[in-house]
């Protein structure tokens, strides 16, 4: 925790103390001392070009790019599940169904638990997926096809909504000796750097000669917006500018009604959740800022599943970006914007319920008293997970269940 935040905690927590302050007051104090704002729904209008959104729409929600026919963004940000998938961790390629169905419906994993788009749209947002890998610094955008702005992209969430394109799980397709499909081959084969190149070829195939009705559509729709030469930047942009549209008919949350001035959009008990969020549970130690992440990278000690990406289905998170060792097991805080609605919970989707990640920060153990150690692998390698949990967990201090039930009603605000 930096010094001047572990201060202002000091502060805050002495001034309220000091002055006996109402629940209110000692709010907008706190809103005002870490400007928040009501963000959730705020969108960057430089990511709306109205000529590509009918592009966007068309590949975000048909699987006109997926090499197999069989999977679109919308597979996995589902209309009617807030743009998530509801699974702990998403199933790709070779999926069928939605829900508890796909799980069993021998698709490819996907190791990671799907987010919401809601929030993804605002300018303050530029650091992306569990792990990072698309970030925007001091105006570059790194990413693991080079620097965006370079290639011709128009915003980090335009690199971070074509990486599923390029990837074999998500979208490419099944690989195998013989029945790979063509997408997937011209694609896949060829290194990162590459990768864009092959890519455009696929779309141009697809475009130029449609062969079924979403490709006749996406090729009505780039000629109608006067893309001569289509290529994946214009589809990034293009699934930008749909995506920012898609979020801008987001709904105001309690809180974001509460920091606009509406005082009775909290509960008395939300307002005594809050005041813990931002005091002594130590929640905004990472949980910062209007969309209550610090966009930096730690460790909670969250158990790894059965199906992590790396070596021995591990998954390390940061480390696997920048080969830090420091960064292993490290993850993006993740916001919180319209957490009720997006269980399960963590990267790889291990807890059900909010409170039992929110435990889980507090004390791992538990967790593990109450699931079973599932496997000998967690019992002889969580030692070595546990070790890099972040110091700052153990400065949260909750000690009542009164307490805890106070902050998770202050969570269902959100
Ligand atoms: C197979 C399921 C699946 C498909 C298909 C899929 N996604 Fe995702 N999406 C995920 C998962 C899982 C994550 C988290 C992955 C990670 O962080 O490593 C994610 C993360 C994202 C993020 C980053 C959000 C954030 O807060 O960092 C964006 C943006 C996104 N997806 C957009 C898209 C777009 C656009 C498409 C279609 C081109 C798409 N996704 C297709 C499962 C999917
Ligand atoms: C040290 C930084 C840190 C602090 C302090 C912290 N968190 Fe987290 N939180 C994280 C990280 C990192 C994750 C994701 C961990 C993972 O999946 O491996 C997370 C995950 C979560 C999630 C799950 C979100 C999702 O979409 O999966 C919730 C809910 C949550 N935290 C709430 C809280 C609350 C409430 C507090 C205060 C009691 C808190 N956190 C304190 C870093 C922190």
């Amino acid at each position: 925790m930096s010094s001047r935040v572990f201060i202002t905690f000091l502060l805050v927590f002495i001034t309220f103390n000091a002055l006996a302050l109402s629940l209110d007051q000692q709010l907008r104090l706190i809103i005002n001392e870490y400007d928040l704002k009501s963000e959730t729904c705020s969108i960057n209008k430089d990511l709306i070009n109205e000529r590509l959104t009918p592009i966007g729409e068309i590949v975000f929600n048909t699987p006109v790019l997926s090499g197999n026919k069989d999977t679109s963004c919308s597979t996995c940000h589902i209309e009617n599940k807030h743009l998530t998938d509801g699974l702990s961790i998403s199933i790709g390629v070779g999926g069928d169904g939605e829900g508890q169905l796909r799980m069993s419906s021998g698709g490819i994993i996907v190791p990671r638990n799907s987010f919401t788009l809601f929030g993804r749209a605002s300018s303050h947002y530029q650091t992306f997926f569990w792990d990072g890998k698309v970030q925007e610094v001091n105006g570059k955008i790194y990413s693991p096809i080079g620097e965006g702005y370079a290639l011709g992209f128009g915003s980090t969430l335009a690199v971070a909504a074509v990486l599923p394109i390029l990837a074999r799980d998500e979208f490419l397709g099944l690989q195998s000796l013989t029945q790979s499909n063509p997408n997937l081959n011209q694609i896949n084969e060829v290194y990162y750097g590459e990768k864009l190149g092959a890519a455009n070829n696929v779309l141009r195939q697809i475009v130029s000669a449609p062969k079924d009705e979403n490709s006749k559509k996406l090729a009505q729709a780039l000629l109608e917006a006067g893309v001569k030469e289509p290529d994946i930047q214009t589809i990034g942009n293009s699934l930008a500018s749909f995506i920012a549209k898609r979020v801008q008919q987001c709904q105001p949350t309690h809180w974001d009604k509460y920091i606009s001035g509406e005082s009775s959009a909290l509960t008395d008990k939300q307002k005594q959740g809050a005041v813990i969020f931002y005091g002594k549970g130590r929640c905004a130690g990472c949980h910062s800022g209007s969309l209550f992440t610090d966009f930096k990278f730690h460790s909670i000690g969250a158990p790894q599943g059965e199906f992590g990406p790396y070596i021995h289905r591990q998954d390390i998170g940061r480390a696997n970006v920048t080969y830090r060792l420091e960064d292993r097991f490290r993850f993006r805080t993740p916001p919180l914007i319209h957490v009720t609605k997006t269980a399960p919970y963590g990267h790889n989707g291990e807890f059900k319920t909010i409170e039992e990640i929110v435990l889980f920060h507090i004390n791992p153990i538990p967790y593990f008293a109450e699931n079973g150690w599932t496997s000998k692998r967690e019992l002889l390698q969580y030692g070595k997970i546990l070790s890099t949990r972040s110091e700052m967990l153990g400065f949260i201090d909750i000690s009542t269940k009164e307490e805890m039930d106070e902050l998770l009603q202050f969570l269902l605000a959100l």
